[in-house]
């Protein structure tokens, strides 16, 4: 993905979707279908290894090309622990994943449409002590069970890989996974090891996305790389 000059505006794909970097978030959107084209995919996780790689900045540009495309699409923000989804699409996280799990509140409740057409996103909800096994547990399973009956793709943020099992465990629930790369900031074998991680749970990693790398002219700037 590249850098654009200017700081990045979260939501490029919408607000300016003739940009080149909102074309490299539709290329994206296209090498993921083709990337499992024999059982199409309902739900995709996007993680990294480190935090600030991109992740939520990578899946909300995502969902709302999908969106585009006439999909219905929810977009759950699985990183809770520093979420920032209800931030980058200007909603409320008062009720949301957590309130859901917690039997707090209902699904239909939580969920917010956005400003985007097809695209309803469901927040990570009030900070809770113990998001590992919220998200481990068989309610989250059937949660997801549900989700995919009503949209026709769920895009899940999540914590970085090396830090907790967070994004290992939303790994096992999803049909595959995105792995953010910074370019220049993540090192080899921090790259090799997060993979390691989701390899070690039998996690099919759909690609890598290289992010941030500055435009030379002299490429496309983008790199999309299939398997592991
Ligand atoms: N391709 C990009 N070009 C420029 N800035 C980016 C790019 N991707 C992400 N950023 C910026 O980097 C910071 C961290 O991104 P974020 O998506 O929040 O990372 P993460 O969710 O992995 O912690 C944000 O300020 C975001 O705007
Ligand atoms: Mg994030």
């Amino acid at each position: 993905m590249p850098a654009p000059t200017s700081k990045l505006n979260p939501l490029i794909t919408n607000l300016k979707p003739h940009s080149r970097v909102s074309e490299s978030y539709r290329i994206l959107r296209t090498n993921i279908q083709y990337s499992a084209v024999d059982s199409p995919l309902k739900t995709i996780l996007v993680s990294s290894s480190q935090p600030g790689e991109g992740k939520s900045t990578t899946v909300s540009n995502l969902a709302v090309a999908y969106a585009q495309e006439e999909k219905r699409i929810l977009l759950v923000d699985g990183d809770l622990r520093k979420p920032t989804l209800h931030q980058i699409f200007s909603v409320s996280n008062r009720s949301g994943l957590t309130n859901v799990l917690a039997n707090e509140h209902s699904l239909e409740d939580a969920v917010h449409s956005t400003e985007i057409p097809n695209l309803h996103l469901l927040t990570s909800g009030t900070h809770t002590p113990n998001p590992a096994e919220m998200l481990g547990s068989k309610r989250m399973n059937q949660l997801l069970d549900k989700v995919v009956q009503e949209y026709d793709l769920v895009l899940v943020d999540s914590p970085p890989i090396m830090a907790v099992t967070d994004a290992q465990i939303l790994s096992t629930l999803c049909d595959g996974v995105v792995l953010v790369l910074n370019y220049g900031k993540v090192k080899r074998d921090v790259a090799k090891k997060a993979l390691e991680h989701l390899a070690h749970v039998n996690a099919k990693v759909l690609g890598v996305v290289i992010n941030n790398r500055t435009y030379t002219g002299k490429d496309s700037g983008y790199y999309y790389h299939y398997g592991s």
